[in-house]
């Protein structure tokens, strides 16, 4: 065999992955270069991307002439090199599953800002998903502000064939403290065991009312609603100013200062539906509760 053919069948027997491999090694040698150099390769590069991709754009059009051919284009797209050479031409569209995982890719940054993330639970074409909220995400008090206002409007832009994007329950769940297992964690927390802070006994905490504690310097209101306990940065969403001697009623806390109001069971603002009280992790085990700052 000559030199030749056996380069051809060495290329044809590379996985994608050690093709691009290759390339970014390249891109790294030239990275040094000096700026004009670089600039002529990189001119080099987009000529023979531009050659490739208009011959690549003629062939599947006249193959696609023929309806006997389109099943055999099918198939040969599945493979993983076509399928990533012609999507980086830009040849083939993104699959349905590849623009709703980069519309989640999108809202990614924000919530993991918060502590949580959110995942594909399934994919249901033509018109349906179901996703999953997870760590300081599921079960947060403002997590449907963060599906209607965040994931929704992020799937419904790059996937505008969607109309129905069901959440499914349970990211991460509660994890046993010490082999006791913890009867309820609370929105923000997000599955380490590092962190938490005793602040007091459950039953201290007044049901639907407000006890406020200390944790790490930081004042913050805690309320008791059954067995689940909610936390609060003592700080109005207004302002920013202390609750602590504002009234309640029936679980929800009037600011003193301005008279802003919040449920105490979600952290919403009733006033201003746009902000919302900063909320804390909190778990109770037995009767300790302990709290996370977020
Ligand atoms: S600071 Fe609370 S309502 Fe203005």
């Amino acid at each position: 065999m000559s030199a030749t053919a056996e380069s051809i069948e060495a290329t044809q027997d590379a996985s994608l992955d050690s093709l691009l491999k290759d390339i970014q090694s390249l891109e790294a040698l030239i990275a040094d270069w000096d700026e004009q150099q670089r600039n002529t390769v990189t001119a080099l590069i987009q000529a023979h991307a531009d050659l490739n991709k208009a011959a690549f754009a003629r062939l599947i059009r006249h193959l696609k002439t023929d309806d006997a051919v389109l099943p055999l284009l099918r198939e040969a797209v599945t493979d993983e090199i076509t399928y990533a050479v012609l999507r980086h031409h830009g040849i083939l569209k993104p699959t349905l599953q590849e623009r709703l995982e980069d519309a989640l890719a999108s809202v990614r940054p924000y919530l993991e800002s918060h502590g949580g993330d959110v995942e594909i639970v399934s994919l249901n074409p033509p018109d349906s998903v179901e996703i999953r909220l997870l760590g300081a995400c599921d079960g947060c008090p403002a997590s449907s502000l963060t599906l209607s206002e965040g994931v929704e409007k992020a799937i419904k832009q790059y996937c505008p064939e969607i109309t129905s994007i069901k959440q499914a329950k349970g990211g991460i769940g509660a994890k046993p403290v010490d082999g006791v297992k913890v009867n309820f964690v609370s929105p923000f927390a997000n599955g380490e065991d590092a962190g938490w802070v005793f602040v007091c006994k459950l039953e201290t905490i007044p049901e639907g009312g407000i006890k406020i504690a200390t944790v790490n310097n930081d004042e913050v209101l805690l309320s008791r609603f059954g067995n689940k306990v909610t936390c609060y940065q003592n700080a109005c969403a207004h302002l920013g100013m202390p609750m602590d001697m504002g009234e309640v009623n029936n679980g929800i806390l009037v600011c003193p200062h301005h008279g802003f109001e919040y449920s105490l069971e979600t952290g919403e603002c009733l006033t201003a539906p746009e902000v919302q009280l900063i909320t804390h992790a909190v778990r109770v085990t037995h009767d300790r509760v302990e709290v996370k700052l977020s």
